[in-house]
Parts: structure tokens; sequence; C-alpha cells
């Protein structure tokens, strides 16, 4: 047990699936492992080990935005040895050509702050995926006949953003989404050694204002998760 996550050590896998809800990790868990077990509920942040193709996987919520994520991918790495960690998100489209509905692989994450600011100082470290669940993640989204992007993401510390010149910005550079999330995940993971990506569903715009119909967003959502469980154990 740690301080954010009540499950005894050996009861978290080595491949972990992070969606930023808690609700979502419980669906998730409920749809696609066997014998799905509840091993923690600190302040309503579920996570669930169970069964996938053989593989034992957990599916723990991480909150919103990177402080909330940091807390639970810093014990997850400690204290209980996660080797590799998948975001499963949402994020708003910034680019004409991705969709909603699209899944987005993110290379790279640009952000304004994380909470390793304060640990690079000067230093203007790029996050960045690895590789190998890259490529593998791509191989079995494109295989699923899903629209999938692969660059970079912007990782927001705000949802109700007052700075519209920064996402002018990020879209001028070809930033694909944004999101509150992935520049933290992939920064412990290097801190760490560790293996992470994150796989984000584009569930609404911010050219075009759509929003995925609430009706649409299990299916759409159901296809990102099985890229993250195919990419973890390619
Ligand atoms: N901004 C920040 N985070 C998000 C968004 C957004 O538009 N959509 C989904 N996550």
């Amino acid at each position: 047990m740690t301080v954010h996550i009540g499950a005894r050590p050996s009861e978290i896998a080595d491949v972990v699936l992070l969606p930023g809800d808690p609700l979502r990790a419980k669906w998730a868990a409920e749809t696609f492992l066997t014998d799905p077990v509840c091993v923690t509920q600190v302040r309503g942040m579920l996570g669930f080990t169970g069964m996938w193709r053989g593989h034992r996987v957990s599916i723990q919520g991480s909150g919103m935005g990177m402080p909330s994520l940091s807390i639970y991918v810093n014990e997850l790495i400690r204290d209980y040895g996660a080797q590799t960690i998948i975001r499963i998100g949402s994020c708003g489209g910034m680019q004409p050509h991705v969709g909603i509905r699209d899944v987005i692989l993110a290379m790279t994450s640009t952000s304004v702050s994380t909470p390793s600011s304060t640990v690079f100082r000067e230093l203007n470290f790029a996050p960045c995926a690895d590789f190998g669940l890259l490529a593998s993640a791509h191989k079995a989204a494109l295989s699923r006949g899903v629209r999938t992007h692969v660059g970079g993401v912007y990782s927001s510390d705000t949802f109700y953003d007052e700075r519209p010149d920064l996402t002018e910005q990020m879209q001028r550079h070809g930033i694909l989404g944004v999101e509150m999330e992935t520049a933290e995940l992939y920064i412990l993971a290097a801190r760490h050694q560790r293996r992470a990506l994150a796989v984000l569903t584009v569930s609404d715009h911010l050219i075009t204002h759509e929003a995925l119909p609430s009706g649409d967003r299990e299916r759409s959502f159901g296809a990102m998760v099985e890229i993250a469980l195919e990419a973890a154990f390619a």
C-alpha cells in the first residue's frame, strides 16, 4: 500500500493502462479483462487487475492533469515496479486533418510546465514515447482500420485556457492534439527507464468545435484500449 494506492505490492501488474477517469478504468477492466479485481479505491481513484489473452494487466485511474498523474505514476513505478505504462485518454483535436474519433499516438509532448520543471531548471527536456510501444500501437491501430495520427501533442496545465495565442503557436507548429497528462508520464518513464506511451482518442475539436456524442464514446474508447493492450504485449 502507498499513500494513494491501496493495493498490496503483488496486486499490480507489470503492465498498467492509465485512463484519467477512474470510471473508465472500471469500464475498461470489466469490458476487456477476464477476472478483473478492484485492487484500490483510495480517494475513488479506482484500479483493477485482471488478465488479457493470458497476460496480467492493471488499469488504474490517474486523475486529470500532470500533478495528479505524477502521484500515481511515481507510486506505480517506485512501489509496484510497473514496467510499461500506457495512458489511454481523450484529447482535443488541433489540426484540420485530425478528426473526431481519430486516434493520436503521442510521439512527444510540448508543455509550458510539468511537475518536473523544477528538476530540469534551465534544461528544456524533450519527453518522448517508447519507440517499440509506438511502433506496435501504430500497427495495431492500422490493422483495425482506425484513422491514426502519430506526432506531437500539447500537455496543457489548463482546460479552460485564457491563452489562445499558445494554442495558435502549437497549431502553427503541427501539434496534433491537446490533453493534460502525457509530458509528465514520458518524463517519469525516462527518469526510471520504463516504457511509456499515450494513446489518445480525439473527443472534441478546437477548430470545428465538434464533440464526440456520448453514445459513440464507448466504441471509440474501446478501440483505444485494444490498441494499448496489443502494443503492450506485442
Ligand atoms: N483541452 C485539454 N484537455 C483535453 C481537451 C481539451 O480540449 N479535450 C480532452 N482533453
